[in-house]
């Protein structure tokens, strides 16, 4: 409901107006509309387009504005004057939309202006104040965008330096290794020659061929042994030489223990070759085990390099759509082997373990893929600080009726019931200075909540902390 509005003394006794000339209190006047709202009114909506300038005239007013889901009163006020509705006028071109929610809780009366005339008038009269005004909204945007890429860079140093870190030990293996296998490599080749010039015959030599596939065989599948095994394999070795008199046979010892070969083995090679052969023949099968198994530790540690190169590939969605149908299990898995030298002491140990549940019925969601990997990191990385060097993490993932659920689970401390809601708020942390920046969460929230219209929740007692991300199946209109 509205009526013509005020006359130029009421219009100065609210505050905005007070300083105003004649003509500029005429316009006001003119293009102003005294509204009425019932108890209980909605005056504004947060998020629709904002069309007027509302100032109070009489009655009391309820401004909300939305947090993560719920609708948060954030003023009530029964002062005549205050304004609300389209109250950047000064900085927005029009396409303002309303940033709270504004109710009447009495019966209330506004003086209504039409934003976008009043807009064009306010930077009119005010030039100067327009421009300051402008400066303040550029300057906290600016702050942003630098905050938000500083965040990025965080992120970015943090697993990088990560999977450097991985990277490392194995390259570093490879090359040891390779190293060793030439030597090994020369030495071969001067024994068979030695062996070739001592006349053996070549029956023997056949023979001595096979006995040297079936110990490399042997390489791979001997199985592991403890310290205290090995060390007793050992010591029979070296007795069993020291008989046969081979001179500096431990590093003879120590090869084939770990081959899986014994006495019994020895003996037969013993009738085979004779005892003129033995000593070379024995030289050169260590060469063979030992060769065979340096390539394996070569294999692995190349292995294990292009696997960390495939992770950080799906990890960073490098030549890939941002928004696609994806397993989540493939970004979890590539989480994980990012962040796996987390779970490591500084010796490498294993100290936290790692527990999978998956359900790999879950069916593929549509996602930013490289966005939800994030969220991981954050949710992996905060559990796994919380356990402080031990516990478990455990990933279980469920369809539960029309979502899929990511729990991400660890055994600390838990989140006290006092910090469950602050804990999203940007830069709340609890970690020491330069050690958390306080957006993780902040960020998890935002790409699971506004992004994919999901759902991001922490249930926490001592022990048992769960951080839940719920994610839709279906594609959602605006993602
Ligand atoms: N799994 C968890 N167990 C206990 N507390 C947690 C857990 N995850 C987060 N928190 C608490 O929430 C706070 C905020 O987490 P958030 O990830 O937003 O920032 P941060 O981890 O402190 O810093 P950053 O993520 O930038 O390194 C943490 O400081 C911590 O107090
Ligand atoms: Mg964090």
């Amino acid at each position: 409901m509205s009526t013509p509005a005020l006359s130029h003394e009421e219009l100065r006794s609210l505050f905005l107006f007070e300083g105003l000339a004649d003509e500029q209190l005429d316009w006001i006047a003119e293009n102003g509309r005294v509204e009425e709202f019932p108890s209980g009114g909605v005056v504004a909506r947060e998020g629709e387009p904002a069309t007027c300038f509302y100032v109070l005239l009489h009655g009391t007013l309820r401004m909300t504005r939305m947090v993560r889901g719920d609708e948060l009163e954030i003023n009530r006020t029964d002062q005549r004057g205050v304004y609300c509705g389209a109250i950047q006028i000064a900085v927005q071109q029009g396409n303002e939309s309303y940033g709270s929610s504004v109710y009447a809780i009495a019966d209330t009366t506004f003086l209504a202006l039409p934003a976008a005339e009043f807009s064009v008038q306010f930077r009119t009269w005010f030039p100067m104040a327009t421009h300051l005004l402008q400066g303040v909204l550029l300057g906290r945007r600016n702050t942003d965008f630098v905050i938000g890429q500083r965040e990025r860079l965080l992120a970015l140093g943090a697993l990088s330096a990560g999977l450097t870190h991985e990277l490392n030990n194995p390259a570093a293996a490879a090359v040891r290794a390779t190293a060793s296998l030439r030597e090994r490599v020369a030495g071969m080749r001067a024994k068979l020659a030695k062996l070739a010039r001592g006349d053996i015959n070549p029956d023997l030599l056949e023979q001595l061929l096979d006995i040297q596939e079936t110990l490399v065989k042997q390489v791979g599948n001997a199985p592991k042994l403890s310290a205290v095994q090995s060390a007793d394999r050992e010591d029979e070795l070296t007795d069993w030489f020291d008989d046969h008199d081979i001179d500096q046979s431990w590093d003879l010892a120590a090869v084939f223990a770990q081959a899986g070969i014994t006495p019994v083995e020895l003996d037969s090679l013993l009738s085979a070759v004779g005892d003129e052969f033995l000593d070379g023949a024995l030289r050169w099968l260590g060469y063979a085990v030992e060769t065979e198994s340096l390539m394996g530790e070569i294999e692995d540690a190349t292995t294990r390099i292009s696997t960390l190169v495939g992770a950080a590939k799906q990890y960073s969605q490098m030549d890939r759509a941002p928004y696609q149908w994806i397993d989540v299990h493939d970004g979890l898995d590539s989480t994980l082997v990012m962040l796996s030298g987390k779970l490591r002491d500084k010796d490498g140990n294993k100290v936290i373990k790692v527990v999978k549940e998956y359900d790999r019925t879950l069916p593929q969601i549509p996602a930013y893929a490289g966005e939800l990997n994030q969220v991981w990191t954050n949710l992996i990385d905060n559990a796994i600080s919380a356990m402080h060097g031990h516990g478990t993490l455990t990933i279980r993932t469920a369809l539960e009726k029309d979502q899929a659920l990511v729990e991400v689970c660890d055994t600390g401390p838990g989140v006290p019931h006092e910090l469950k809601q602050r804990i999203f708020e940007p830069f709340f942390t609890t970690k020491g200075v330069g050690e958390g920046t306080g957006l993780g969460l902040d960020i998890s929230f935002r790409i699971v909540v506004n992004r994919h219209h999901g759902d991001l929740r922490v249930k926490s007692v001592p022990g048992d902390t769960r951080f839940q991300v719920r994610l839709p199946l279906t594609e959602q209109p605006d993602a």
